[in-house]
Parts: structure tokens; sequence; C-alpha cells
């Protein structure tokens, strides 16, 4: 953020291993927050409470002995506000601003005592001086609470989780990867609430997005909206195929490959390759989002799916994955039930097309089953 008045007080995470219990963040997490120094000392957020400590600093160095006289609450979720208590007790003069639903929940985590509480509406407006800060609800983006704060004379839009994305500030990556990431595994079951307040965020001139997670946004913010136009609406992103599976003893991942190269010979512009049992899920699920057509590939197991494609079914349901092309291909020693299985957990889930012929394998691919898995090539490049 380059402004003299808003300043970054978040923090670097590197010592985190899996963000929300169960996504691994290999570069980190960053969590955000902001001072705003006007005529009132507005601060946006507080931090994870394991960097409680590096965040009360950079608050203290960024205030130079002035007191905040406001704190909003953008978010209620641990990553954000479980650090509360120690910035209400460092700053017991200060005013916290939120919204019903803010104030419920906080009750939930904290027992504040005699803290001063401002409660805002959709639209209400905070005057700081020159500074104003206008809120925006922002509900299931990503919890119920959530709040967008729009600071008017900067034009800068406090996103909350919205635009933000896995990985520290001081690491190098690509941020298209990990907030696709980050966006459909978190918020992915929720397009219909994030097109809601993309819509809201339309009527505003944005000079600049500041995501409690991740980047600061400026010349990105017409890409990084497109991006969000495209999850939020389950559209895929590349032509080409994704073939995930799930491999006991390795014959279903020699039919993956097979496929993988026929499809390659056929000129299919992108083909990638996931063994399900190898690769983080949360990644698996991203592509299957980010491509149009994916082949689900899994030996059978006690009459059921091998666990690890049967997770990744459950995955995809959780986030409520649609608009796509499918691909099945099944083995079994004695009687496959993989595809059957697989197809049955996919019901319900809107707009999928199952592409015809369903691959069947028993036990190791041979010259015999050559001509089914060439037809599902040939579907897939149709
Ligand atoms: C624990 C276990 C359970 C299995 N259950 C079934 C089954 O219910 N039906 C079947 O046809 N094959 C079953 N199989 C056999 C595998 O599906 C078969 O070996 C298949 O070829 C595995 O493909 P893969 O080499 O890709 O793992 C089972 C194998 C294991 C190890
Ligand atoms: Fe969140
Ligand atoms: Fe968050």
């Amino acid at each position: 953020m380059h402004s003299e008045s808003i300043r970054y007080i978040g923090v670097n995470d590197h010592e985190i291993d899996l963000f929300e219990g169960q996504y691994p963040v290999p570069l980190g997490m960053s969590y955000n927050a902001w001072v705003i120094l006007d005529e009132k000392v507005c601060v946006l957020d507080t931090v994870d409470r394991s960097c409680a400590a590096d965040y009360l600093k950079n608050l203290a160095a960024a205030l130079d002995g002035r007191q905040p006289d406001y704190l909003v609450v953008s978010h209620v979720e641990p990553d954000h506000a479980s650090s509360l208590q120690l910035f209400v007790d460092a700053y017991p003069q200060v005013t916290l601003v939120g919204n019903a639903k803010t104030f419920q929940m906080l009750d939930n985590y904290f027992q504040l005592g005699p803290v001063a509480k401002q409660m805002v509406k959709e639209g209400e407006t905070l005057s700081l001086g020159a500074h104003t800060l206008r809120f925006i609800t922002a509900p299931m983006v990503h919890w119920p609470e959530v709040m967008f704060s729009y600071e008017e004379s900067e034009q800068v839009l406090f996103s909350a989780d919205a635009f933000g994305k896995f990985g520290a500030l001081d690491m190098e990556d690509d941020w298209d990867d990990e907030a696709r990431r980050y966006y459909l595994n978190i918020v992915g079951k929720y397009g219909p609430q994030v097109q809601a307040v993309l819509k809201k965020a339309a009527g505003l001139s944005i000079r600049t997005i500041c995501p409690l997670h991740g980047p600061t946004l400026d010349e990105t913010i017409p890409h990084v909206l497109e991006k969000y136009q495209l999850w939020s609406t389950y559209t895929p992103e590349a032509e080409g195929v994704l073939i995930a599976y799930a491999s006991l003893h390795g014959n279903t991942a020699a039919v993956a490959e097979k496929l993988a190269d026929t499809l390659d010979k056929k000129g299919c512009p992108e083909v990638m390759l996931c063994d399900l049992a190898r690769n983080d899920f949360s990644e698996a699920l991203a592509q299957a989002f980010r491509f149009g057509k994916v082949v689900l590939a899994a030996s059978t197991y006690n009459a059921g799916t091998m666990p690890f494609m049967e997770d990744f079914i459950n995955h995809l349901r959780a986030k409520n994955w649609q608009k796509r092309t499918v691909g099945l291909v099944e083995n079994g020693s004695w009687a496959p039930m993989a595809a059957k299985n697989m197809k049955a957990q996919l019901e319900g889930l809107k707009e999928l097309t199952f592409l015809e012929p369903v691959v069947t394998i028993k036990g190791a691919p041979k010259t015999s089953d050559l001509p089914a898995i060439e037809a599902l090539a040939d579907a897939l490049m149709a």
C-alpha cells in the first residue's frame, strides 16, 4: 500500500503447515491488516493469534504514540480475529466496528467485557477525517458476518477473504495458481454469494484492493475480477483434460498414462495427470475446476471405490463442482464397480455430462483394452 495514511501492519506466518487444518501452505500464509491514520485512527482487522506479537509491534510502530479510535472487524474467523482480546487489552478505549452478525459471532469466541461497539449496516459510512469508510456486507464470502470496507478518498476496497491467496508475502509464486486453490477450496461452494458481492463492487471505482491474505492488488485488478467472474460462475478456464486417478497396484495409473498419451497424440491442448494418493487434494480440486473436462480413474476396492477417489469426489461435492464433462475409468479383478460408484457419488451435481464409453479394465491393461481407451480419448476431443 503506497499511501501515507494507510499503513500495512500485517504479518507473514512461516510456521503454519496446514491452513484451516487441511490445506498445505508450503509458502506460508499472510494475515493482512491495516491502520488508517487520520483525525481518527482506524485499524482494519487483527491477525491469527500465533502472530499477535509481531502484529502488535507493527501496529505500535505505525501508531507512533497515537491510540486507535476504531477497530473494524471484517471477518470473525480466527485467522483474523483471534488476537482481538489482546488488542482490546492493549487499547481498551477502542470502539469495535462490525455488523449485527459480527457481534453475535464475537460472543462465541470472546468474553470481551465493557468494550465500546459500533454496529454498522450495509452502505453506512464511518468518517475518519479526510478518509471515509463505507461498509459493504459480503455474506458467505466466506462466513455470514463478512464485511468489505471501501475507503472513498483513496478508492481502496478492503475485501476481507475475497481476492486472497495462500502464501506469505515474502515468497514468490504465481497469483493465479495459489489464489485459485485458495478461492475454490475455501469459498468455492458459495459462487452465487460471490456473484452478488461482485455486482455490488462493480458500482465502485477501485484503485486498490486490500485482501486479508496475499498481496495488495492494483494494476492486476481487471485480471483478478475476470478470474473471480469465472470461478464464481463455475466456468472452466482451460481447454484440455485433467486425468485424476487412484490406483492400488499401478494398473489404473498405467491406463491413465496411456489415455494422457493418446490425448497428446490427438493434439489435446493440455493434459494433466494427478495421482490423488500422492498429490495435495486441494490442488487436484483446483485443477478439476480449471479444466472443463475431467477423467476420474479408480480401482475397485471392497466393492466400492479406492478411498482417495471417494474422498476426492466428496471434496468436489462439497464445493458444488458442476458444468463439467466427465470420463470414467475403472479397474477390478473380479467385479469392477468403481465407475458405477463414482457416477452414483456424483449424482445431484449440476450439469455434468458423462462420456461414453466407460473404460473397464480387469487387472493389467491389455491390447484388447486399447480400443476403449482410444474411444474415450476421441470422446474427450470431440
Ligand atoms: C483391498 C482390496 C480390495 C479390492 N476389492 C475389489 C473388489 O471389491 N472388486 C474387484 O473387482 N476388485 C477388487 N480389488 C482388486 C483391484 O481392484 C484390482 O487389483 C485392480 O486391478 C486394481 O487396479 P490397480 O492396479 O490400479 O490398483 C481389490 C484389491 C484390494 C487390494
Ligand atoms: Fe475466512
Ligand atoms: Fe482468512
